[in-house]
């Protein structure tokens, strides 16, 4: 056809698979770990050479785009979404996972233009899951079409949530008592499983029924939302309005009555803006 981004959502998949090959070797040796904004907030030299590996080869390939990866704003680049063809990426998703060989690590790459959402690809390194959602055309696991939960009662739903970075003693006493809050309405569960971008594709897959986190990034959140909403899904901000990419925070979910009933329960845990650091 005549889509304008398929190659770009092609090169992304190649270089997915490629990272992805590198991440699953990496796992099982010895890392280099060092620590970013808190103790638990990890980097590894695979983060970067994987960051590296994905960045040049789409620079080279695609010279005018603009780029927003994890690494490089640890480094002290700008997280600026503007109208051009932009690239948000997370090279290890899961650093944490990946350095205690949990198996649960993920790359991301998302796409945006004109500040709009294009495509996502979510590669599930260590069990060879792809998740892509192209802008219009649905969202795919392996190539089997995605599609949300329909659950719209808290008193069925499976929860996601992740815990964010910050580990004082104010925000752990809000991050649990949203989990009470929840938990009280009689969810069946609430899980953590230590990536963002795979419980999103959970959620996106039906094997969860909504999710929330304050505290995550851009990069956790731009591919996963192309796929979440490509599979029938809502994506919002806590406060119960639109999405805003950068604020660092989000409710997904299979429904709009499950994401606005989460809303309603949940309390705000403040962190910075992706745009403001
Ligand atoms: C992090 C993980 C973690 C979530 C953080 C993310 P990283 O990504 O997804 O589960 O709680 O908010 O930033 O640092 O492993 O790429």
């Amino acid at each position: 056809g005549d889509d304008p981004w398929e190659e770009c959502l092609e090169v992304a998949v190649q270089l997915a698979l490629q990272a992805g090959q590198i991440i699953r070797k990496a796992l099982t040796e010895e890392k280099q770990v060092s620590t970013k904004t808190s103790a638990a907030d990890l980097v590894t030299e695979t983060d970067h050479l994987v960051e590296n590996l994905i960045v040049s080869a789409l620079k080279e390939k695609f010279p005018s785009h603009r780029f927003i990866a994890e690494e490089a704003t640890a480094a002290g680049s700008k997280c600026i979404l503007n109208d051009s063809p932009t690239w948000i990426i997370d090279p290890v998703d899961g650093t944490c996972n990946f350095v205690h060989r949990f198996p649960t690590v993920a790359v991301s790459i998302g796409f945006a233009v004109n500040q709009e959402l294009e495509f996502g690809v979510i590669y599930h390194c260590i069990e060879e899951r792809l998740y892509t959602g192209r802008r219009g055309q649905g969202s795919y696991c392996n190539g089997k079409r995605l599609q949300v939960s329909k659950v719209t009662d808290i008193t069925k739903a499976l929860i996601l949530t992740e815990i964010g970075p910050k580990r004082d003693p104010d925000t752990l006493k809000v991050f649990v008592s949203n989990m009470e809050r929840l938990l009280k309405a009689q969810a069946h569960g609430v899980r953590v499983i230590g990536s963002a971008t795979l419980a999103l594709c959970h959620l996106a897959s039906g094997a969860a029924d909504a999710y929330y986190q304050f505290g995550l990034h851009c990069w956790d959140l731009a591919a996963a939302t192309v796929i979440i909403r490509e599979a029938g899904g809502v994506v919002i901000d806590t406060s119960g309005g639109p999405l805003d990419l950068m604020s660092c925070r989000v409710i997904a979910a299979g429904t709009q009555e499950m994401a606005s009933f989460i809303a309603q329960e949940i309390q705000t845990i403040h962190y910075g803006r992706d745009d403001e650091n």
